[in-house]
């Protein structure tokens, strides 16, 4: 079983292009995978069921068929941090219907990718990191580095918490999320020396961000042949 935790230097920095890339990859590869994102804020009605936007698109693609409710065990109307969206919603955030739900997933596909919320530090709730969730899941972790300026101070600080937090960082992904960075690619080659894991590829900059279109620019390097 291929599982792996998703997060990133921030919010809107391409955490969920980067989850759906590697369930594009991952499926590439033959395997069944499913996308997961345990807690999301900012939900809309469909259907009688609150649905976020991140968990949707990671419905979509991964395998077919799966329940939502398994994709996004807690979805928040308002999108403000989970602590306070869950206090508007009454509802108390726990980890067993996330570990449930992830250990559902993990006994029908190969492959699990969960994606966090925000950045690493963004707490939970009160009394529940995202560290918390890492950990009792047993998953390592891979960072997203939105590529623009100020993104090496975030990547490094980001790189040191999830070690200090007794966590596997397994890997980052580059996502070139501002069109207006000067000096990518030195910027890139800079993460590269500092960052204490291997780079796991670079998405381009590509307005619309389809996963599909940038698989390719991914390797995994458990699955590189
Ligand atoms: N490489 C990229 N090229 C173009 N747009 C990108 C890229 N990465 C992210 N984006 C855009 O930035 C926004 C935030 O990306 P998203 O994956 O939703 O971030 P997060 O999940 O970290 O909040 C989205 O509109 C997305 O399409
Ligand atoms: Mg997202």
């Amino acid at each position: 079983m291929f599982s792996i935790y998703v997060t990133g230097t921030d919010t809107g920095i391409g955490k969920t292009l980067a989850s759906c890339t590697l369930l594009h990859a991952l499926r590439g590869h033959g395997l069944r995978a499913a996308g997961m994102k345990p807690v999301a804020s900012g939900c809309e009605r469909i259907d009688g069921v609150w649905k976020n936007a991140d968990a949707l698109a990671l419905q979509v693609a991964g395998e077919a068929g799966i329940a939502y409710a398994d994709i996004n065990p807690f979805a928040l109307e308002h999108p403000l941090a989970p602590e306070l969206a869950a206090r508007d919603a009454g509802i108390e955030l726990a980890l067993p219907p996330i570990l449930d739900a992830h250990a559902r997933l993990a006994l029908r596909n190969d492959a699990v990718v969960v994606e966090g919320v925000g950045g690493w530090a963004a707490p939970l709730s009160a009394s529940l990191m995202q560290a918390d969730l890492v950990r009792a899941l047993r998953l390592p972790v891979v960072l997203v580095v939105g590529l623009r300026l100020g993104c090496l101070n975030h990547a490094l600080l980001s790189a040191r918490a999830i070690v200090a937090d007794g966590v596997h960082l397994a890997g980052w992904i580059a996502s070139h999320v501002d069109p207006a960075m000067e000096r990518v690619d030195d910027n890139i080659a800079m993460l590269r020396e500092r960052l204490p894991a291997p780079c796991w590829g670079v998405l381009p900059h590509a307005p619309g961000g389809d996963p599909m279109a940038m698989e390719a620019y991914l390797r995994i390097p458990l699955l590189a042949k």
